[in-house]
């Protein structure tokens, strides 16, 4: 194989209470990467469409053929030529893992030209390198899951531990992403370095109920599990009108709500499909009554992760 095309899915971050711990995939948005080998040694990245021309064509600055150039490094194939194209399909700064998406369908492409020389999970760390790259942090909770799809926890970052949690089948996430630019980078520098100790109880009591009822499929101990008072609080204050979508939210049969990723997407989780489009048209005729525009997407977890397309 010379040339393939790859889709890699959006992600939901943190899912409320796990911050940099816990995310998930879903089947739209996403990102495609179009890739080829080529004799010329050197990663090149041609052509980027879909974003505004916002996004660095320079191959050492964009997070995917920089992940890719670590990936080639990392296995000593920088005799390889690659030629890259990348088609954003999904809103930068949306709070949905818009730079992990566009670098996992990359790493999952010359992956898959090399003939699968890693696994999902091995390819973690070089997608980390683009996180860094784009934010600052090399967090994993969006690149693990758009990898390895469905449900993932980063039990820890040094060593690198990933645990896949199960992906039940009859849930849907409800996204709403009110279009107003949040860059992960801002949103990560308004977060209060110190917590309170009777916090972080309440916070480790609802990650460790969330994984539970992923565990037991009891979606009611998942939705109860989804509360944030260590950071909701201070970045929900950049979401126009974020407690009344709660409860519009909460008010159409959603079993939990909150912001999705670093925002300013926020999510909601419902055990059926008709539900969740609920919730999304109420609260986008909310955003409207407030002149502010927005996209929605309804999905049920996505346990596959990249494909080719
Ligand atoms: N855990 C990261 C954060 C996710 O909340 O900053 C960014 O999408």
């Amino acid at each position: 194989m010379k040339e393939i095309k790859v889709f890699a899915p959006a992600t939901v971050a943190n899912v409320v209470c796990g911050f940099d711990v816990l995310g998930f995939a879903v089947n739209e948005p996403g990102d495609e990467v179009v890739m080829r080998l080529v004799d010329e040694p050197g990663v090149r990245l041609l052509k980027i469409t879909g974003d505004d021309g916002r996004l660095p064509l320079d191959s050492a600055k964009n997070t995917v053929s920089a992940s890719v150039q670590h990936y080639l490094k990392h296995l000593n194939r920088e005799d390889v030529g690659v030629e890259i194209e990348l088609h954003k399909k999904m809103p930068i700064g949306s709070g949905l893992g818009s730079s992990s998406a566009s670098t996992v369908a990359g790493l999952f492409a010359i992956n898959q030209l090399l003939g699968n020389l890693l696994t999902a999970k091995e390819l973690v760390p070089f997608a980390m390198k683009g996180e860094e790259l784009a934010c600052g942090y090399g967090h994993a909770d969006n690149v693990a899951p758009a990898l390895m799809g469905g449900f993932v926890l980063v039990r820890s970052y040094e060593p690198l531990d990933l645990i896949a949690l199960p992906t039940p089948k009859d849930l849907f996430a409800a996204i709403v992403y009110p279009e107003v630019e949040v860059p992960t980078k801002d949103a990560r520098q308004m977060i209060k370095a110190k917590v309170l100790l009777k916090d972080a109880v309440t916070q480790w009591g609802n990650v460790a109920g969330l994984v539970s009822g992923l565990f037991l499929n009891d979606i009611d101990l998942v939705g109860r599990s989804m509360k944030d008072v260590l950071i909701e609080p201070t970045r929900s204050i950049l979401i126009p009108g974020f407690e009344t979508l709660r409860e519009l939210a909460m008010e159409n049969g959603a079993v939990g709500f909150g912001i999705s990723g670093s925002g300013p997407s926020v999510f909601a989780l419902a055990k059926d499909e008709a539900t969740a489009r609920k919730i999304t048209d109420a609260q986008q005729n909310h955003l409207t009554k407030l002149n502010i525009n927005s996209n929605a997407y309804v999905s049920s977890v996505n346990a596959e992760g990249p494909r080719i397309m």
